[in-house]
Order: structure tokens, then sequence, then C-alpha cells
């Protein structure tokens, strides 16, 4: 089965345990201080966080590889008469101009960790230096995937110090209805 047939697969058949039904807790606190900016959204899902976005006023591109997931976020956003980019396809086949922030909701969970290090080189190339990654890291505590663990001991190595400015403070969990959590970490794309 292919990545695509994959994801869709779990669109069709409502298999969407990640999804909480509307926009993180995480993202309002980013925009506590994120001013509307470019921003980039890979793996949004039905997207609930761009329509956030969209509503206040960011220019937002948004991917995912699944087409329910497009379609259902396309209809929401004509619901409310809202503008994002939306783009259907495998990010790793997709090169955009970089971008000011990039919102990452458990995307990297989705990826098989032997495409991590490509995935985070794809974060950091969309990126402009200085620019910010909110980074939400799927915590399962369990062997495979996906969702596939996104521990600490290897996110530090992934997004290593010599590209990524990490903050001081330990990640804010974020708790997720299906019990499991994410933690959050709001890394700064150095030069
Ligand atoms: C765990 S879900 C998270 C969805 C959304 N961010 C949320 O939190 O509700 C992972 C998402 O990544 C998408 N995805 C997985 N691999 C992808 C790829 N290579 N390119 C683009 N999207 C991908 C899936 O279709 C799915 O919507």
């Amino acid at each position: 089965m292919t990545d695509r047939a994959f994801w869709e697969a779990k669109y069709k058949n409502n298999e969407t345990g990640w999804d909480r039904g509307d926009f993180s807790p995480a993202l309002t606190k980013w925009l506590e201080t994120l001013e509307p900016c470019r921003i980039l959204v890979p793996g949004c899902g039905r997207g609930h966080e761009v329509i956030e976005l969209a509503r206040r006023g960011f220019d937002i591109t948004a991917v995912d590889i699944a087409t329910p997931a497009i379609d259902h976020m396309q209809a929401m956003l004509e619901k409310e008469k809202l503008t994002a980019t939306l783009i259907h396809g495998d990010l790793f086949e997709i090169e955009l101009p970089p971008f000011d922030a990039i919102y990452e909701q458990t995307c990297l969970c989705a990826i098989q960790p032997s495409q991590w290090k490509e995935y985070e080189a794809w974060l950091y190339n969309h990126l402009k230096p200085g620019g910010q990654l909110l980074a939400l890291f799927m915590q399962t505590g369990a062997e495979g995937g996906p969702p596939f663990h996104c521990d600490l001991s290897e996110m530090k190595p992934l997004f290593d110090e010599s590209r990524w400015q990490w903050p001081e403070s330990a990640g804010d969990a974020v708790v997720h209805p299906s019990g499991r959590h994410e933690l959050a970490h709001l890394l700064k794309r150095k030069l």
C-alpha cells in the first residue's frame, strides 16, 4: 500500500483518532505571541488549525497527502468564506519558497523514522533563517507506528543545535482526547 492509499483509507474509514475536532490549545498558546505571517502547515489533516489561522489573517499554505483531508478543509474554508493555499500531495515532492513559520502538528510521527532526517531537512529548507517551528512531538511510549513515538532523546539530535535553537524550558504537554499527549517545543531555525 502506498503512503497515499494508507492515509486516504484512514480518513475514509474514519480511523482518525488524532483528530481533536477543533484546533489545538497549543496553537492558541502560540498565537499569544505570533503575529500574522506566511505560515506552512505540513500534514494538516482536516485542518482545524488552518481554519483558525485563516480567521486570524495568516497567509497559509497547508499540505496533505490524503484527498479526504484536503476536501474537508476546502469545504470548511468555503463555509466560512476564508482562504488558504491547499496543496494535495506528498510533501517530499513539494518545494516552496521558505516561510516565516511552520506549524508541525504530528506529521513527523506519521512519517517512517527512516525518513525523519529527510523531513527535518525539508522543514529547515522551508523556513527562513530565524523563522519559528512549533513542533508537537507525539508521545506514545510504544514501539512501532504510525503514530511513531517521538522521544526527546531522538528529537534533540534530529533537530540538531547547530541548525535549531531549542527553548530553555521543557516542552508543554498538550493533552489529547485519545489519552495520549504531545510535547510542544518552539524551535527557531538558525542562520
Ligand atoms: C497524525 S495525522 C495529523 C493530522 C493533523 N495535523 C492533525 O493533527 O489533526 C498525519 C497527517 O499527515 C498526512 N501525511 C502523512 N504523510 C504525508 C506526506 N508524506 N505528505 C503529506 N502529508 C502526509 C496524513 O494524511 C495525515 O493527515
